[in-house]
């Protein structure tokens, strides 16, 4: 995805419609492919985050969309006490929130620590959200979290065939396969109502938390913040959180879980995750295999349309990132009983 290229004059009357007109610097920042993210410093001292949500991605409805989830998740959640993102001024697709220069940013986990912090941090979020008031929120992305979608997706891609890629994955749909009949399982939990619907996050790694100087948290990337279950948000933690090498490290024998980062994880989310249900408890090992699973199944699916959704750097690339998130399944998988054990230990601590 191509980022936006805006001049100044542009972004400074954009400000301007927003009450900003003592700008002394417009900065480039953040890593994201979606939106388009500066920094803007202004002359009193006070700072901002001035964004643009990508207008290819989202149309004109859905960025309405996206402002009124957004506005009622951060509303909420400021009426509670909850420091989260302040939003100054919304002109959908451009919206402006302060900036919190008081705190830092880590891109991945390094530490068991970190991990404990970053599972902590998101059970206090599904916790700060679970009475948010009827109604249902919106769901920004539907189907996000389908697995059966995802796995039709594949399907629908090598019956296509478009890149000529389907003769070439024959082992990673051998791998598919063996797992196709367990893909279903949260989302019939689901539906037959064993695992609530909360809300949640939706991308939940380290670098969508700022850990502020008063050893506080403030959760911020609030785009996918949709009606799910909490295991997504956990797995997806256990997936990135756990990991030993980078989704697109190529060496194989480099990826795998690490054991005590998922025992720091579980005894971070489980010491703040006090709503958890029994159905909930018994599927949080499994709920990191499927997480995994699930997106490997999307980079295999991108890799033979083409390479049409994710940016890649190379012709391979999203093959080599679904070879490592099946490893990392395979791992999960190998681990699983040890990991079951740990979290039963943690609820028994409790
Ligand atoms: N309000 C804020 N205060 C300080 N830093 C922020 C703030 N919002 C975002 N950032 C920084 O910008 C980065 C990117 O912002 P984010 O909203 O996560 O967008 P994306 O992941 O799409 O690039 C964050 O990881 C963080 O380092
Ligand atoms: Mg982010």
């Amino acid at each position: 995805m191509e980022r936006g290229v805006f001049t100044a004059n542009e972004i400074d009357s954009v400000l301007e419609s927003m009450g900003i007109t003592d700008r002394t610097a417009i900065t480039r920042y953040g890593s994201g492919h979606i939106n388009d993210t500066f920094k803007v410093d202004t002359s009193s001292g006070k700072s901002f985050i001035l964004q643009r949500v990508n207008t290819a991605i989202f149309d004109p409805q859905a960025q309405e969309l996206l402002k009124r989830v957004l506005l009622k998740v951060t509303s909420f959640l400021k009426s509670k006490g909850v420091k989260t993102l302040d939003f100054v001024a919304y002109e959908a697709p451009w919206r402006l929130y302060s900036y919190y220069g008081d705190c830092t940013v880590n891109e991945v986990v390094v530490s068991p620590l970190q991990a404990y912090d970053i599972g902590r941090a998101f059970a206090k979020f599904h916790n700060d959200l679970s009475d948010l008031p009827p109604p249902r929120l919106e769901e920004v992305l539907p189907k996000f979290h389908d697995t059966l979608e995802r796995l039709k997706a594949l399907d629908e891609a090598l019956s296509n065939d478009v890149a000529n890629r389907a003769a070439l994955v024959a082992d990673e749909l051998k791998f598919v396969e063996k797992r196709r009949a367990q893909a279903g399982r949260i989302v019939s939990l689901m539906a037959s109502g064993e695992i609530p619907e909360r809300v949640i996050h939706n991308d939940s790694k380290i670098n969508n938390l700022l850990f502020m100087r008063d050893g506080s948290a403030v959760i911020i990337d609030l785009d996918t913040v949709m009606p799910g279950s909490v295991l997504s948000d956990f797995g997806d933690m256990v997936r990135t959180a756990t990991a030993s090498a980078a989704e697109d490290e190529a060496d194989l024998s480099k990826v795998y879980s690490k054991k005590e980062y998922f025992e720091e994880l579980s005894r971070g989310y489980i010491s703040g995750a006090a709503f958890l249900t029994q159905a909930e408890i018994d599927n949080l090992v499994f709920a990191g295999q499927l997480s995994t699973f699930e997106v490997g199944v999307r980079f295999l699916t991108d890799y033979i349309n083409g390479d049409t959704y994710f940016h890649t750097s190379y012709p391979e690339h999203n093959l080599v990132r679904a070879r490592n998130q099946f490893k990392m399944v395979e791992s999960l998988e190998e681990n699983a009983e040890e990991y079951e054990k740990i979290v039963k230990e943690l609820f028994t601590k409790k």
